[in-house]
């Protein structure tokens, strides 16, 4: 096992790992600026015409269900939004840059679905609670534990052995993480993220989706709340697929904070289930 100081010193290294191109930089900055026309989004798109057909690709899958096929990307920013396709863009490049290589210690397949599905679980949260930002929450969601694949990376050996011990203990991954004096998947992701320059809300989630009420900006608890939510519930709809191998727990705050009352939670886990099938398209 590393120690700390030594994990500390292959921290460096996270500046060598593919961050997001001037393209997908591009587009999140324009889908967050409320001047951006039509036109501009598809033009910064289109200057990546490998990307341009994932995302239309995308836009035609079921989960999107709309009715006729979308031809152009200029039709799928208008059908589904800005922030639709924003996470379109920011999906392709995260299974393209992080999931498409085997690294040890991780089923890169599992973990990337279990981040589809949580992104999901997200929308159906917000759904329920009529929260007007439901693409946050899936794009938040998304990324939540991409910290796990850049511990992957940066030491596959202490990974591995996080897992092994989980697996064995029948244990919640960042339990096992807290026994150990390391970095943990949710600072390595806010870490990696904050390099980017991704937006806070993606930052915060992955720094806090354990730890909901240490959000430092009580401006985004709701989202990290609802995605440590949709966590608990892909853990149980995808069992093993985020590493945890323990009966996920959802912090009684969460559920007051949220104002749900618990026993929505198996609706929840029902119409996320229902999602199940779509988890392949991204
Ligand atoms: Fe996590
Ligand atoms: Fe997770």
């Amino acid at each position: 096992m590393k120690t700390t100081r030594e994990l500390r010193k292959e921290l460096q290294f996270l500046e060598e790992l593919p961050s997001p191109n001037f393209v997908i930089q591009r587009v999140i900055s324009l889908v967050s600026s409320p001047e951006t026309t039509v036109s501009q989004l598809h033009d910064a798109i289109s200057m990546d015409p490998s990307l341009s057909a994932k995302v239309l690709k995308l836009a035609n899958s079921a989960y999107y269900a709309v009715p006729k096929k979308i031809a152009k990307l200029s039709e799928a920013i208008m059908i589904l939004g800005f922030k639709t396709v924003r996470n379109l863009a920011l999906s392709v490049f995260a299974k393209e840059s992080y999931f498409s290589e085997p690294i040890p210690g991780v089923d890169e397949k599992k973990l990337w679905e279990h981040l589809v599905l949580t992104a999901m679980a997200g929308e159906v949260v917000a759904e329920i609670l009529s929260f007007p930002n439901r693409e946050e929450v899936f794009m938040a969601g998304l990324f939540h534990d991409l910290g796990k694949i850049i511990m992957g990376l940066v030491s596959p050996r202490y990974l591995s052995g996080i897992v092994e011990y989980a697996r064995l203990s029948k244990k919640q991954f960042h339990d096992v993480e807290k026994e150990f004096d390391a970095p943990n998947h949710c600072e390595l992701g806010e870490l990696i993220f904050e390099m980017w320059n991704m937006p806070e809300i993606v930052v915060q989630v992955a720094a806090h989706h354990h730890d909901p009420f240490n959000a430092p900006d009580e401006a985004l608890k709701d989202v990290v709340s609802m995605v440590h939510l949709a966590n608990a519930v892909s853990n149980i709809v995808l069992e093993g697929y985020g590493m945890n191998f323990a009966i996920p727990l959802v912090d009684v705050e969460v559920w007051k904070y949220l104002r749900l009352r618990p026993k929505i939670f198996e609706k929840i886990v029902n119409r996320t289930h229902e999602k199940l099938r779509y988890v392949e398209e991204f």
